[in-house]
């Protein structure tokens, strides 16, 4: 086995695709060590830099006291803590749904609502960018999957037009792509449900807390708040701390507690992280300042880069993606910035398709204007250099 592993990593390595740990250590919302220099963390999706909040750090550390360190059990044994069932049912009036389940992280959540909600005589209908956790969720599923092209309403309304299935259709796309930062069509998939009956599975992991008025997420931002069959957000993105959450009507979330096999047999998330959880969650509810810096900082960023000539894509919001193309040349970039000062990593194959080797630029609420403008200045430097811009 090891000599076909060496031989794997040495194609790999031929690539350009080799991928190594950085251990960093933080040194505040936006700023980190890593081998004794420091950075400005280009690539957090921590976007309303919360996870340094003072006030969400003494609610953990009471939490901790109050709860100890772990749960140490499953939540189906005794790891439901109460903070469980507050979380659960303020963030799910927070994005108007009847219910909520809390999961130990999105990866695990997504792959609990497919394997569990789809069977075989059942049909998914898949965006060709959705996220590494859906694809491998519906390799657990013994539905049909059918791709469809990325946010292409024409080409899945063409196959639904013609996938038809003894069981049950569902539509699964992220809200917001985390590789590439555009939007879902939510409001055009909405309108195709009327003509074709299908179920809508929505991953809304970089959505919650930066889209729509009271930053609840994309769906709101469409004026679709609650409206979909089936949500899931997740506490480590803009909420600063760890965990998921499935929002759904009652007889979906009764059923996951019943059978998702990733929500009945692993150990829950420590009560602390619930706890920052929910002290960021009442603080985004209260306090739209961090949404708002957050928007001028993305509006600073991408005109700085989009006037210099930079092709952002179809992006919108705090996931900027500049494509380079070769693994090679997205690795050069990279190391460049890094000797300027900042901290961003080259996304290669499988992460995105071959040939999109890009930089994944995330902005957050705690930049300054300064290092914003000197991210900017950087990039379009490196950019010119490497032949990009
Ligand atoms: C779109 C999307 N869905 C799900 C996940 C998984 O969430 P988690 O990091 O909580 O496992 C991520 C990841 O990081 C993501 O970007």
């Amino acid at each position: 086995m090891r000599e076909r592993l060496t031989e794997r990593l040495e194609e790999i390595k031929e690539r350009g695709n080799y991928r190594t740990i950085k251990y960093v250590k933080p040194l505040s919302a936006t700023r980190l060590i890593y081998e004794s220099r420091e950075y400005l963390n280009l690539c957090s999706n921590s976007y309303l830099s919360l996870h340094f909040h003072p006030q969400i750090i003494e609610e953990a550390l009471k939490a901790i006291n109050e709860y100890g360190v772990g749960v140490c059990s499953s939540r189906s044994v005794s790891g439901s803590v109460d903070l469980y069932k507050i979380l659960e049912e303020e963030v799910a009036g927070y994005k108007g749904y009847e219910r909520g389940l809390i999961f130990s992280n999105g990866y695990l959540a997504n792959i609990g609502i497919i394997s569990t909600l789809t069977d075989e005589d059942d049909v998914i209908f898949t965006d060709e960018l959705n996220h590494s956790s859906l694809i491998h969720s519906m390799r657990l599923s013994r539905a049909k999957k059918v791709i469809y092209r990325h946010r292409d309403l024409r080409d899945l309304e063409k196959k639904l037009a013609v996938e038809a299935c003894k069981g049950k259709r569902f539509v699964v796309t992220e809200s917001i792509f985390s590789m590439d930062g555009d939007i879902a069509p939510l409001d055009g998939i909405l309108e195709l449900k009327k003509k074709y009956e299908f179920y809508t599975i929505v991953d809304d992991a970089h959505g919650t807390g930066v889209f729509g008025d009271k930053g609840s997420g994309v769906e709101e931002m469409f004026g679709l708040s609650g409206m979909m069959d089936v949500h899931m957000g997740t506490f480590g993105k803009s909420l600063g701390s760890y965990g998921a959450f499935v929002l759904a009507d009652g007889v979906i979330i009764d059923f996951l507690i019943n059978r998702a096999k990733t929500f009945m047999y692993t150990t829950s998330i420590p009560a602390s992280s619930l706890a920052s959880s929910l002290a960021a969650l009442r603080i985004i509810k209260n306090d739209l300042s961090f949404k708002d810096k957050l928007w001028a900082n993305i509006k600073r960023m991408r005109e700085g880069l989009k006037g210099a000539g930079l092709d952002l894509k179809e992006s919108y919001g705090p996931i900027i993606p500049i494509v380079v193309g070769e693994d090679s040349k997205a690795v050069k970039m990279q190391e460049l910035l890094m000797e300027k000062g900042l901290f961003l990593q080259a996304i290669r194959p499988p992460t995105v398709p071959e040939g999109t080797s890009r930089l994944r630029l995330t902005v957050v609420s705690g930049f300054t204007e300064e290092e914003i403008d000197y991210a900017v200045h950087s990039i379009i430097d490196i950019g010119k250099r490497l032949g990009i811009i």
